[in-house]
Order: C-alpha cells, then sequence, then structure tokens
C-alpha cells in the first residue's frame, strides 16, 4: 500500500513566483436549525498562474461553498477556518471590505445563472463600465472603448448596440457572454467559474467553455473551472480535483486521473461520461444512493454506504490523502481501484480500464481542441465575433425587470441584502488592462509576449 501523506505534495515553493494560491485545511460550516452542516470538511489545494484547477462533484458536494469562501462570500450563518494565501499573502482572516479590494482585480467569479448574478435594471453598458471608471479610475470614454472591446473579446455580436441593452433582452448564452466580460473587465489574476454553463442548451455550453478557456490562455489566469460533470474537464483543466462530501477525495493531473482512476467515487462519475459509441437513447449509469447527511457524517468513509468495494475498515476508518503511483495524484481510499489492494481487482480488466481512460480522455480534449482552435481564430485577441455565435435568438424582449441594488463588481452583483453576493467591491488600484490585451499564448499554453 502506497504511503499516506498529509498533504498535497506537488504545490509550488509557498510564495514563489509561480504560485497564486494555496488553500490549507479549509473548513466552512453553516449554523443551522438541524445542527452544524459541514460544506467543505478540510480541503487542501493550489494553483500556479496560468494553470486551470477543475473542481468535480455531483450537487451538494460544497463545490460552491469552496469557490465562495476562497473568494471571501460567505453568509453570515457560515463559520470559515483554515489558510487561503493569494500571491503568497494570507487572506483568510480579510475583512469582506478588504475582500472587496480583492474582487474584480485579483479575482472574480462567473456564475451558473447568469440572469440572477446580472442586475436586470441596469444597461449592459453601465455594469461593464462602472467598475472600469470607478474602481480603475478610467475616463468614461477609455471605460466606454474598454466595454466596447470586452464584449467583442467575448464573442457578442453588435457589441455597441449590445451595450445599450438591458439583460432579459439577451439570450442566456449571450448574458453568459456579458457575465464572462464583467468578470474579466478589471483583468482577474484569478477566475472561477462555477457551472459556467448548467443553465444553457447543450451547443451553447460548449461554445462559452471554450471562450472561457480561450480567454484563460490569453490572459495567463489561474482558473478554477467547478462543474458536476467530469467530461467538461477534459482538455480544459491541467489539475482536478474531485469533490465528495465536502473533501477532495482524488487528485492528480487530469490525463492521470482519467487514465489511473483510484477512488471508487471518481471511477463512478467516469462511467457517468457519455459515451460517443454508445446509441443516443442509451441510459447513462448513474451513481446509486445518495449523498451522506452533512450534519451527522457517518464514522468512516463518507463513501462507503454507495461504495461497491466497502470493507469493514471503510466503515471504522476515514482514509487519509494517499500518494499514489503516478506524480501529484492523491486519493482517499482503503482499497483503490486498479490496484491488488481492491477487492475486484483483475490485471487485465485494469489495463483495460486505463487504456480506456486514456482513450476517453484522448477523444474527448481532441475534440475541445479542435473547437478551441476554431475559436481562437474566429476571436484572437479583441477581433469582432461572428454573428449568431450561441445559434439561438435573442431573448424574448417582454420579459419583466425586476428591482434590485445596483453594482457589479468582477462579476459579483450586488444586491442589497443578498448575503451570497454581497459585491459592490471597491478595487482602487489600476490595473494595465489594456497592455494584457496585447499578451498572447500559444497552443500549448505560452506565453508569446516575452514577460
Ligand atoms: N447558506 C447555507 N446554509 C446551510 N447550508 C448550506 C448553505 N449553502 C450551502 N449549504 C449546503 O452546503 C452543501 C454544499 O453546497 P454547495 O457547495 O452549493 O454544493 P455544490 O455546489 O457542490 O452543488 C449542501 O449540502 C448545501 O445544502
Ligand atoms: S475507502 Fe472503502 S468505502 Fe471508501 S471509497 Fe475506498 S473502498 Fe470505497
Ligand atoms: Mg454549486
Amino acid at each position: 500500500m502506497t504511503a499516506p501523506v498529509p498533504t498535497l505534495d506537488q504545490r509550488p515553493e509557498p510564495g514563489g513566483a509561480g504560485c497564486l494560491l494555496e488553500v490549507d485545511d479549509l473548513r466552512t460550516s453553516f449554523r443551522t436549525d438541524r445542527g452544524m452542516v459541514r460544506a467543505v470538511a478540510g480541503v487542501t489545494l493550489n494553483l500556479e498562474r496560468g494553470k486551470t484547477l477543475g473542481i468535480v462533484g455531483e450537487s451538494g458536494s460544497g463545490k460552491s461553498v469552496l469557490a465562495r469562501s476562497i473568494m471571501g462570500i460567505v453568509p453570515n450563518n457560515a463559520e470559515r477556518e483554515g489558510s487561503i494565501r493569494f500571491e503568497g499573502t494570507e487572506i483568510s482572516g480579510l475583512s469582506q471590505a478588504r475582500m472587496r479590494e480583492y474582487w474584480g482585480q485579483q479575482m472574480a467569479m462567473v456564475f451558473q445563472d447568469p440572469m440572477t448574478a446580472l442586475n436586470p435594471v441596469l444597461k449592459i453598458g453601465r455594469q461593464i463600465t462602472e467598475s472600469l471608471h470607478e474602481h480603475l479610475e478610467f475616463s468614461k470614454e477609455e471605460a466606454n472603448q474598454t466595454a466596447l472591446a470586452l464584449l467583442k473579446s467575448v464573442g457578442i455580436p453588435e457589441p455597441a448596440r449590445r451595450l445599450k441593452e438591458y439583460p432579459h433582452q439577451l439570450s442566456g448564452g449571450m448574458r453568459q457572454r456579458v457575465m464572462i466580460a464583467i468578470a474579466l473587465a478589471c483583468g482577474p489574476k484569478l477566475l472561477f467559474a462555477d457551472e459556467p454553463t448548467t443553465a444553457l442548451d447543450v451547443t451553447v455550453q460548449a461554445q462559452i467553455l471554450d471562450l472561457l478557456q480561450f480567454q484563460q490562455r490569453e490572459r495567463f489566469m489561474g482558473m478554477i473551472l467547478v462543474t458536476h460533470d467530469l467530461g467538461v474537464v477534459a482538455g480544459r483543466t491541467d489539475h482536478i480535483g474531485v469533490m465528495y462530501a465536502g473533501r477532495i477525495v482524488e487528485t492528480g493531473p487530469t490525463r492521470t486521473l482519467f487514465a489511473h482512476v483510484r477512488h471508487p467515487y471518481t471511477e463512478a462519475l467516469l462511467q457517468s461520461i457519455p459515451k460517443i459509441e454508445l446509441p443516443s437513447h442509451s441510459r447513462l449509469q448513474s451513481i446509486a444512493g445518495r449523498p451522506p447527511n452533512l450534519v451527522n457524517t457517518p464514522p468512516g468513509c463518507t463513501f462507503a454506504p454507495r461504495c461497491p468495494y466497502a470493507q469493514d475498515r471503510c466503515r471504522e476508518e476515514e482514509p487519509p490523502l494517499i500518494e499514489a503511483e503516478q506524480p501529484g495524484h492523491f486519493h482517499r481510499c482503503w482499497f483503490p481501484v486498479g490496484t491488488p489492494a481492491n477487492p475486484a481487482y483483475n490485471a487485465e480488466a485494469s489495463a483495460e480500464a486505463t487504456a480506456r481512460g486514456e482513450a476517453t480522455f484522448d477523444r474527448i480534449a481532441a475534440a475541445k481542441a479542435d473547437a478551441a482552435r476554431e475559436d481562437s481564430t474566429a476571436s484572437a485577441g479583441f477581433a469582432p465575433a461572428p454573428t449568431a455565435v450561441d445559434g439561438e435568438a435573442d431573448a424574448d424582449a417582454e420579459s419583466s425587470v425586476s428591482a434590485a441594488g445596483a453594482g457589479n463588481v468582477g462579476g459579483i452583483h450586488n444586491r442589497a441584502g443578498d448575503d451570497d453576493a454581497p459585491g459592490g467591491g471597491r478595487p482602487r488600484r489600476r490595473q494595465p488592462l489594456r497592455a494584457r490585451r496585447q499578451t498572447s499564448t500559444t497552443d500549448n499554453g505560452e506565453r508569446t509576449d516575452g514577460r
């Protein structure tokens, strides 16, 4: 059996040049009438500049709470512990007022549902320019020009007209593009994308994910892509953290994780990725059972009640993070799949599973690389994108408009009284946004601007 290790070992030198985000033993619990809900139960992760991390897990596994906890956007009934270092500076103890200095310029978030994240009573242009000329001290003209360029860069046709429209006049895909433009406006170094395509139809989903990937490379941002679909992160992330019941149960470089899956939960997630070769009416395999109650989590491995390989030890002792054979690969399982420790181990089947995992990864990654190449050809730099990008009509302009507070910084909509979306931050340091526009990257992510 492999040796237990307390934390992920692949992190760069703490505070070193490559290190953007280091999270250590982060725990977020909510006080509720039912007791403490332990939504994030000790997460350790790190991210280098210009790299992408996929956080994958079923609904309720703690992905959004993790992302929001790192950004410091937690409601009043939350208790947060652990360390969060951004560019080597500890930020976990900062007040919301101090965190607002980070929102927009340092880190920003693209939310799942743009309709609730955008301010319905403010024109699109105002929602972008407000953070530019207030927080980056852009003149009105500079802010307008930058907003126009941002809308073009996210593939919005007729951007000058769109600047004067309200969110309800745009389609779901266009609204999400606007959200991305707002999140990018102040040139964040770290972008969270929390299930950014869940509310969109399938063809638009791929376009939005390609756009995020393109922008991440173009701007050399760190990106944390949160999703319930392991298929989404193949070919789009460098590293994956699989989350279950508030913990990372398996983590590793993306291809390694596909090819050498060790945790039974990851194995189940992999089996739920649709296969091209199956007829379209084939039923997808879903994971039997329900996630555990986060108020009274049973002892031992939290996946045991659903795990086909569970043994007595699993119900008694919680597995620590264990180092696998491949570099940077860790899991929390006493009887990892694909190893002789697993009760169902079969060397031949295991080799087949590795080949199948590699093939799945390569198939998905190749399809995405093709799409991304087309996207970069169409929208390199700030060039205008083709019309009808989303392949869907604009939303019905007769939708009702409800009242809400004002303010939108780094994609955080500031609704009065909304605990979950405090927003309205006022980052003051001027960011060389226009210089960033010249930065470009090659296909393998290397910068070509010489910096
Ligand atoms: N404000 C809150 N109060 C109490 N429980 C919460 C709150 N926000 C989230 N939770 C709980 O935390 C758990 C993780 O939620 P979440 O991070 O949103 O899951 P995911 O994004 O993976 O679907 C869930 O059980 C959810 O019900
Ligand atoms: S520790 Fe046991 S119950 Fe948990 S995932 Fe591994 S085999 Fe399954
Ligand atoms: Mg979520």
